[in-house]
């Protein structure tokens, strides 16, 4: 995204909007205590965890950890584009979105390349149904066992062999032409520019909200690639986006398990067999922006061919995973017969065969030892247990659910037969329960006392006053912290008001964004709620300031 919104009109817009109200029109809320409360939008949940704060302006989910400002909601409840939600809220509190260039090119407009993609689309699937070559690309879909009602339901369309069909339909302009080059349609070369999918079958790519924003084209023959794409454009980034997300949603009112497979035409072969709750990654292997996407989903099950590349596949996506179990969401894997894909499984062994194969698909931790037992080659000796219980180890540890984590740890334990790893996790575990103990995990998972501080100032802006009487040698630290630090407090110091949520959104362009929404909503300032956050956010800077002084007097050159 080029360039910055004037963070005095987010200002604005945030000044003039509640969370409570704007939350409160999409669910229902609940008054308890400061906060105000309802069952999690994003997850699914029989009681209340998800908590909205009219003084910071944030909402934030316990059970899921979804959090956010106003921006934020609309963003991830709504799938609204950042210039989308900051439009919604501008409509919504009558306020004018400021015009000047510098304010507009800091809001990119995408809507002409979405435009220009959905005539694309439009023109691809007239051809198909219409162009004398077509025939061929008709003939071949079939051959592959598609029924026209399929592939009109995926919009499938097919790209004439001419070098300049997209281009004289839709390029007549210079302005049209670069912009069909911004998109993706045409490919340049020499300086000559030419439409990018020639003689190819189109599946259109289409975002969660149904706009088309990218195409896969597959060869009819052996042409070489097989598939082409959509190369990254400003509306397409293939690491972000599931071709089927969109249909699989508007097939299901409610998502409880989903497939993840690999090809565009799993996806329709299996939604032609009546599964409809399909995604495919677009030739890339499951990001963690993947994962994000989902975590709604209470089952994902990925699915994989059964050789090695299926496998190495398999284990990278458990990989991305593991730091993304928060115990709401279970993953499954399904390996298929070498040789199959669930085009080719399905048309064979019909719906009923692949769901048989699915319930039967390995949970997370059995393919996670199974994967780490190959590695070691046997388990009988001391030897072989060991190094599985080495390799398992900084694996397990990346989960963040204390539970699942927990349960990990048992069956490693009784696998390598270790009593010490089950023990160590069990008394982990009683640890965990009760009041007392509680506490005592928060303090576990403390974050460092710069962090601490930086939370502090996050949730309680109004800190800032109290940072000018304090001690202020920690600003020596060498620290990327500390630089965050001093940036929020020269912020609050000219504008006192500011709430936790406009203090936020400053930073959404920053790398830390993310870390500093999380810290903003941290489980250790839950245990402070009635201590006094001023006092220890004094004694946060003091502490910090003695350990520069401290470091100091070891360096008499300093
Ligand atoms: P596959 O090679 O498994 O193809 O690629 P497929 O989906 O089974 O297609 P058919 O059945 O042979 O027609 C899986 C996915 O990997 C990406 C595409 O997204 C494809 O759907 N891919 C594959 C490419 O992007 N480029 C290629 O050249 C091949
Ligand atoms: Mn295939």
């Amino acid at each position: 995204m080029a360039g910055r919104i004037p963070s005095e009109f987010i200002d604005h817009l945030l000044a003039r909007t509640d969370i409570v109200a704007l939350i409160g029109s999409r669910l229902t809320l609940r008054k308890a205590g400061r906060n105000y409360q309802a069952r999690c939008p994003f997850h699914d949940e029989k009681t209340p965890s998800f908590s909205v704060s009219p003084e910071k302006q944030f909402y934030h989910c316990f059970g899921c950890g979804a959090h956010g400002t106003a921006i934020g909601f609309l963003m991830e409840y709504n799938r609204l584009s950042f210039r989308e939600a900051i439009e919604e809220l501008a409509a919504r509190a009558g306020v004018e979105i400021p015009l000047d260039d510098e304010a507009m090119s800091a809001l990119p407009d995408v809507s002409p390349l979405l435009q220009l993609l959905e005539q694309a689309n439009d023109c691809y699937r007239q051809q198909l149904r219409q162009h004398s070559t077509a025939q061929f690309a008709v003939n071949y879909l079939k051959q592959r066992g598609l029924t026209g009602a399929i592939a009109a339901h995926y919009q499938l369309g097919f790209a004439p062999p001419t070098g300049d069909f997209i281009l004289s339909q839709l390029g007549k302009t210079a302005v049209e032409r670069d912009r069909l080059l911004a998109c993706g349609l045409l490919a340049e070369r020499d300086g000559q520019r030419y439409d990018r999918f020639r003689n190819r079958i189109l599946f259109p790519i289409r975002n969660r909200r149904g706009r088309v924003i990218g195409f896969g084209g597959r060869a009819l023959g052996e042409t070489k690639p097989k598939y082409l794409n959509s190369p990254e454009t400003p509306v397409f980034h293939k690491g972000r986006e599931l071709y089927g997300w969109f249909e699989a949603q508007q097939a299901n009112r409610q998502l409880n398990t989903l497939l993840i497979v690999e090809g565009y035409l799993d996806v329709i072969a299996l939604a032609q067999f009546g599964i409809t709750n399909v995604v495919a990654t677009l030739g890339t292997a499951t990001t963690s922006e993947h994962l994000q996407l989902l975590r709604t989903v209470p089952e994902l099950i990925f699915c994989f061919d059964g050789d090695r590349a299926g496998r190495a596949a398999a284990w990278k996506a458990l990989e991305i995973a593991l730091p993304l179990m928060t115990g709401q969401q279970t993953l499954r894997f399904l390996f298929l017969p070498e040789g199959d894909d669930p085009d080719t499984l399905i048309r064979r062994e019909g719906a009923d065969g692949l769901t048989a194969r699915l319930a039967q698909a390995s949970p997370l931790s059995t393919f996670l030892f199974a994967h780490l037992q190959t590695q070691v080659k046997e388990i009988t000796s001391s030897d072989g247990r060991a190094r599985l219980a080495t390799l398992a180890k900084p694996l397990i540890d990346k989960v963040p659910s204390d539970v699942y984590r927990d349960l990990l740890t048992q069956e490693l334990a009784e696998m390598v037969k270790s009593p010490r790893i089950a023990s160590t996790a069990v008394a982990k575990k009683s640890d965990r329960q009760g009041s007392l103990s509680q506490k005592r995990i928060q303090k576990e998972l403390r974050p460092t006392l710069i962090a601490q501080t930086i939370a502090l100032l996050l949730a309680n802006p109004e800190l800032a006053a109290v940072a000018k009487q304090s001690a202020a040698d920690w600003q020596r630290l060498p620290n990327s912290g500390v630089d965050i630090l001093v940036e929020l407090l020269n912020t609050l110091f000219l504008q006192p008001e500011l709430t936790t949520a406009m203090l936020l959104e400053r930073w959404r362009e920053h790398p830390h964004f993310e870390y500093l929404q999380r810290l903003s909503v941290h489980p250790f300032l839950q245990d402070l709620a009635n201590a006094d956050v001023a006092t220890e956010f004094r004694d946060g800077l003091q502490r910090l300031s003695d350990e520069v002084r401290k470091a100091e007097q070891f360096e008499p050159f300093h």
